[in-house]
Order: structure tokens, then sequence, then C-alpha cells
């Protein structure tokens, strides 16, 4: 049995689809259990709540922006098999989503409502990264992750230290992407050069500045 070939315009419509179900649905079907669960709730100020609350929003508007880059990618990456590589980080980053969104409700606050804002920026970026040839699309992923994990630390030194539930949700987060790096490099990733990085890490400030409000 021959696997079916996709047509530019079968992924732009699987695209259309994702992006939908990834802004406006319900949050997807995780595939590993939530990291909080293992922790039991504890008491949280007023104040303490809604830190934690705005943070977890910001986290879960940086994983809307993963699912969008890596989805924009798997759009224009040439080589199949990088495809599949970004498409597999994409379902991973879906147990992220999840489980940012779950904590956020139990926070008491809501999701980004920019999400399809962030969303559409990001599914540009990442198209363009896979236009740009693989080895950069897969550099591209792995600088994204390095600064995701430069800003998870930040998170986890500013939540209240009592929030364990957030805690453990962020620091499993963190093990992934450092995951998501390392094989984006070993795929052949390159380095990006400097004024990308910077532009890359600008992007990623406008959005986490506004998502702690909106
Ligand atoms: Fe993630
Ligand atoms: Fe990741």
């Amino acid at each position: 049995m021959t696997a079916r070939q996709y047509s530019p315009f079968d992924r732009f419509i699987h695209g259309l689809d994702q992006a939908l179900r990834t802004t406006l649905g319900p949050a997807p079907q995780p595939s590993r259990p939530n990291p909080a669960a293992a922790h039991a709730e504890v008491e949280l100020t007023t104040a303490e709540r809604e830190l934690a609350g705005r943070l977890m929003r910001i986290n879960h508007a940086g994983e809307i922006s993963a699912q969008a880059l890596y989805q924009g990618q798997a759009l224009t990456a040439r080589l199949p098999t990088v495809r599949d590589k970004m498409e597999r980080a994409s379902v991973e980053e879906n147990d992220h989503l999840a489980w940012t969104e779950e904590r956020i409700r139990e926070l008491g606050t809501h999701t980004s409502i920019l999400a399809p804002l962030w969303y559409a920026g990001s599914f540009a970026i990442g198209a363009l990264a896979g236009i740009a040839g693989d080895k950069w699309s897969l550099g591209f992923v792995a600088e994204t992750e390095h600064q995701v994990i430069r800003h998870l630390d930040a998170h986890l030194a500013r939540l209240p230290e009592q929030d364990a539930k957030s805690r453990a949700i962020l620091e499993q987060m963190r093990d992934d992407e450092a995951r998501h790096a390392t094989a984006a490099i070993a795929a052949g990733g390159a380095t990006l050069p400097v004024p990308v990085r910077q532009f890359m890490a600008l992007t990623s400030k406008t959005m986490t500045s506004t998502a702690y409000w909106l």
C-alpha cells in the first residue's frame, strides 16, 4: 500500500482546520497526564493567584504560538522527514497547551483573548522559516525552544513558591522543550544569525507582555 500524497491545497486545508481548532476549540486531549495532578491544591492569596494566573496565561499563549510555528513550518518544510518531525513536535506541544489551559481555569482566569492573533503571526513566521530551508527551519525551532526555556526559568523564579501545581507543569515543559531543541540541532538545525535571534526575542517580548494583561 502506498502512502497518500497530499497536495499543497490539502495541506492548506489541514492547516486551516488546525488553526481553528487550536485557537477557538476546546483544549486538546493530552497524550500524558497533567504533571500538576501529582500535587495538592494549596491556599494562595488573591495577589498570588492573580500572578500565577497571568504567568500561566503567558505560557498558554506561548504554546498557542508553538503550535502555529510548527504547523506553519510543516506546511512549507521541504524534506518529508522534517515535516514529519515538526508535526510530531507539534503533537507534543499539545500536552503543554492542554495542561496550561487546565491550570488557568483552576486559577480562575482566562486564556489570552488575542490567541488568534498570536496564532496567525506565529504561523506566518513558521511558514517563512520553512520556506528558508530545512536547516534554517530546524535552527529556528532550536532557537525558539532555547528562548522558551529561558522564559520558563524566569517564570519559575516568579511563581509563588507554594504553587506546586503550576511549577510541576512548567518544569515538565522545560524538559520537553530542551529535548525538542536538542532534536532540532541533531537533525541539522543551523545557528541563526544574531539579528534574527534578536528579532525573535523582541517578538516574544511583545507577546508575553501583552498576554500578561489580555
Ligand atoms: Fe511547549
Ligand atoms: Fe517545544
